[in-house]
């Protein structure tokens, strides 16, 4: 590992911990980037604000105005998990969720990229047959942040019976997220899996439209179109099949948890959640978990690995960035397991013991 390429960095990281497992798991990214800024000679300022549920519980908003614009005036966000039990009561517009939508389109995160590879130590950890598996599973979902059903119109009638959420797409929209996957698919196996249900919606058939326009601008890489029953099946038949899985809002949201639990743990997965300036906001996949939050046994790993994915494409810092990476692999290779990987008879180890593990394992590699 060469720890000496880059010139130093001064970032500046606004980190938002949340509700449940949050606050746990990040603490953990916090102990491996404070590793990375020692180990590399950068100086990491790291504030924490309040998102969510318990910011509710603070100040009556899930999404702080204090908080949003730290974020605003951040070179990179790292955020936990929100939501509960706890807020499930409250209006829609006040709910935990929403602050997280919230900072998608005012920080106008419109690409999200989720990557669900199979960890060599982890394929028992998969649900699927390992003849489904043997070849791996290495896919990148390319996720549609900010429009879609999740920022249409939501309307109820006057009489409370009916329900409208509409799902509008724009050329626009559809043509920068089209471009981000095929300039994924560039750099990985030169294949865009475009999810659609252009045989019923309107919106699915100016997708595919668009993506079809877009892909003639990239002719080394191969361009399929699928209808998003017909992935949510092949995902779990085939999942070799797929390089970059081009979807709108909601079903990248579906597919990425179902990409995720293929590859063995929801626990695993980071993401980064970008604007066109490569700023972003970077979290694991999973939510709060409130049923295991404050026990000390969920996994850091996808935080820790969203961590990375920051150092990468936001500030460019590609050694560590591989760094955290090989020091994941070298700790699953190492045998140890949080409860969700475990298997029935092995002893798991909790959440800091796992993020001690990672931040050892990064020293150890430039003894
Ligand atoms: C995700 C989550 C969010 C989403 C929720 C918490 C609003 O499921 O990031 O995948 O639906 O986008
Ligand atoms: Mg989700």
């Amino acid at each position: 590992m060469n720890k000496n390429k880059t010139t130093a960095q001064n970032k500046k990281i606004a980190v938002l911990p949340g509700d449940g497992i949050g606050p746990e798991i990040v603490r953990e990214a916090i102990k491996v980037l404070n590793v990375v800024e020692k180990v590399f000679g950068h100086k990491f300022d790291i504030e924490t604000y309040p998102v969510g549920g318990c910011a509710y519980d603070l100040c009556g908003e899930s999404l702080p105005k204090e908080t949003l614009s730290a974020c605003r005036s951040a070179d990179a966000v790292l955020l936990g998990a929100v939501g509960g039990p706890k807020w499930d009561g409250l209006p829609g517009e006040k709910r935990p969720e929403r602050a997280l939508l919230g900072l998608r389109s005012e920080l106008w995160l419109f690409a999200n990229l989720r990557p669900a590879k199979i960890w060599p130590s982890l394929l028992d950890s998969s649900p699927l047959k390992k003849e489904i598996i043997s070849d791996g599973i290495d896919i990148l979902v390319v996720r549609e942040l900010t429009g879609g059903i999740y920022f249409g119109a939501h309307s109820r009638s006057l009489d409370k019976k009916i329900a409208r959420d509409e799902m509008a797409y724009s050329e626009f929209e559809v043509e920068r997220i089209a471009k981000v996957a095929f300039e994924c698919a560039r750099s990985r196996n030169k294949k865009v899996t475009s999810v659609d249900k252009a045989n019923v919606l309107e919106s699915s058939r100016l997708w595919r439209e668009v993506v079809e326009r877009v892909s003639k601008e990239y002719p080394e890489v191969e361009l399929n179109h699928m209808y998003v029953d017909n992935a949510a099946m092949q995902l779990v038949r085939n999942p070799g099949l797929f390089d970059v899985l081009l979807t709108e809002n909601m079903f990248g949201d579906i597919l990425s948890d179902e990409a995720s639990q293929i590859t063995g743990s929801i626990g695993m997965l980071p993401s980064a959640s970008l604007r066109h300036d490569g700023f972003g906001m970077y979290e694991p996949i999973h939510g709060s978990a409130p049923d295991i939050s404050g026990k000390n046994i969920a996994n850091p790993l996808a935080t820790i690995l969203s961590v990375a994915m920051m150092l990468r494409s936001t500030f460019l810092l590609s050694d560590e960035a591989n760094a955290i990476e090989e020091a994941v692999s070298n700790v699953l290779l190492a045998g140890l397991r949080t409860a969700d990987l475990t298997s029935p008879d092995a002893a798991p180890i909790g959440t800091s013991q796992m993020g001690d593990a990672v931040a050892k394992a990064i020293l150890k590699m430039v003894k």
